[in-house]
């Protein structure tokens, strides 16, 4: 009974959840720097292509994996496909996962930092220069960062060990419209600001001169970040779905929802970064300097801080959620073993990583890998390495390993739903486009191109 899979209680639940897993820091805080770095337009546009044309359909191929067998990828290899060695790509999945979850755990300090200095009204009244020193000093500070880290991940595993119905579904509910709310409120905000059709042009203005090699892998592994695809979160997810669930739908709802997030991040940054005359391309720490300034311009000041903290709160630990789900599901699937063992082995492995990021800006500073402190090493490598080959493994395994006919019924849900024109589309993107755009990237890597 304690292994027993609890499914989501509602279709809006499970929808509002992995809108929760997808909707994250990814969109705020990584989307805005990534773009801002990459010149804007042209990564969008870039970024806007890999979503329709990678993360729909690897989205749907997860979820075809997941609700179908209704386990996480390796029990669901082993009885969709018995014998195949596809499922060992559930341990590059599960490693995913923890190293994601890790350094991003770290942001989410950052988050809890900024709310709690916001609380306290010690955050406004800076210049602009004073915000970067601010940061600087901060992720600079070990105690203060490892702190905000642990206690992000404690808040992150009692979650957990409330399962997926009470924890997952009852945060995600509440807190996704709220979300959105708050953040049409600030794009409003940022829209009324002076010279704010500056940032607008910045966002929207496609010049391909800006972008190059560089840019083009970011938007793709940005794409598989924001969307949570490639490290086996949707398989997992979708393994809690109920079967007459519409994946077609759900998947079409969930990654339109997640880039709407993402555009209205870029529309809340940047009008104001150009009003303010910031620099876009700030990198990871753009939000952190610019947002003070941004909430220091406006009436009642404080007060917009703390909820934007807030909202970024829910929006991370919704996230860090579906990430740690992924290790948990494997660890009970796997080894039958408890729910709360499975929460206590993840919450290790992911509380040695996240210290180890946590600490990359002071005591670790001086470890670097491929030329990158630890934390953005794992920036890298999460969603530019693993969620692309996860995603190259998945879009392989659906296209043209497992039977047509599974694909069509789940899709279908045995035929209930036409399907012919998105079933094709999905295959088609599945078994040539998701191949070869990735594997040129892996070339590129390796310097082949
Ligand atoms: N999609 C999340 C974000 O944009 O913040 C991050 C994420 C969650 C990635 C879950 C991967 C995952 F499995």
């Amino acid at each position: 009974m304690k292994n027993k899979r609890i499914g989501f209680a509602t279709r809006m639940g499970a929808v509002a959840a992995t809108v929760g897993s997808a909707v994250g820091l990814g969109n705020i805080w990584r989307f805005p720097y990534q773009a801002g770095e990459n010149g804007g337009g042209a990564y969008i546009l870039v970024y806007l292509i890999c979503v329709l044309l990678l993360g729909v359909p690897i989205m749907m191929s997860e979820f075809v994996i997941g609700r179908s067998t209704h386990k996480s990828m390796k029990g669901a290899v082993e009885q969709l496909t018995p014998g195949s060695p596809f499922k060992y790509f559930a341990y590059i999945g599960v490693l995913g996962a923890l190293l994601i979850c890790g350094y991003y755990s770290v942001v989410c300090g950052w988050v809890i930092e900024y709310l709690w200095s916001s609380v306290s009204g010690n955050l406004l009244g800076h210049t602009t220069e004073q915000y970067s020193q601010i940061f600087n000093t901060f992720v600079g500070n070990p105690d203060r960062c490892v702190l905000w880290t642990l206690l992000f991940l404690l808040l992150n595993f009692l979650v957990l060990s409330r399962g997926v119905e009470k924890g997952i579904e009852r945060i995600a509910n509440v807190m996704m419209p709220f979300l959105f709310l708050l953040l049409i409120v600030f794009c409003v905000n940022s829209l009324l600001l002076p010279d704010s059709d500056e940032g607008m042009e910045f966002l929207f203005d496609i010049d391909f001169d800006d972008l190059g090699w560089k840019g083009v892998v970011d938007a793709m592994g940005q794409s598989f970040m924001s969307l949570s695809l490639g490290v086996t979160c949707l398989i997992t997810f979708s393994s809690y779905f109920k079967d007459d669930s519409n994946l077609m739908k759900d998947a079409v709802t969930i990654s339109s929802l997640d880039t709407l997030v993402a555009i209205l991040a870029g529309i809340m940054i940047f009008p104001a970064v150009f009003s303010f005359e910031l620099e876009p391309n700030a990198g990871p720490k753009l939000i952190f300097e610019i947002l003070p300034t941004i909430f220091q311009q406006l009436p009642g000041g404080t007060i917009w801080a703390v909820l934007f903290f807030v909202l970024l709160f829910f929006a991370s630990i919704t996230s860090t959620i579906s990430l740690s789900e992924i290790s948990i599901a494997f660890l009970i699937d796997e080894y039958k073993i408890s729910r709360m063992k499975a929460i206590a082995i993840t919450a290790t492995l992911m509380t040695i990583v996240a210290v180890l990021s946590a600490l990359s800006f002071s005591t670790l500073s001086d470890i670097q890998l491929l030329g990158r402190n630890i934390f953005d090493f794992l920036d890298f490598v999460g969603p530019n390495i693993f969620m692309l080959l996860g995603g190259l493994v998945t879009a392989v395994y659906v296209g043209w390993v497992l039977k047509k006919d599974v694909i069509h019924n789940q899709l279908t849900n045995g035929g209930k739903h036409k399907a012919s024109f998105v079933q094709a589309y999905v295959v088609f993107c599945l078994r040539y486009i998701a191949p070869v755009a990735i594997v040129i990237i892996f070339l590129y890597y390796i310097g082949v191109i």
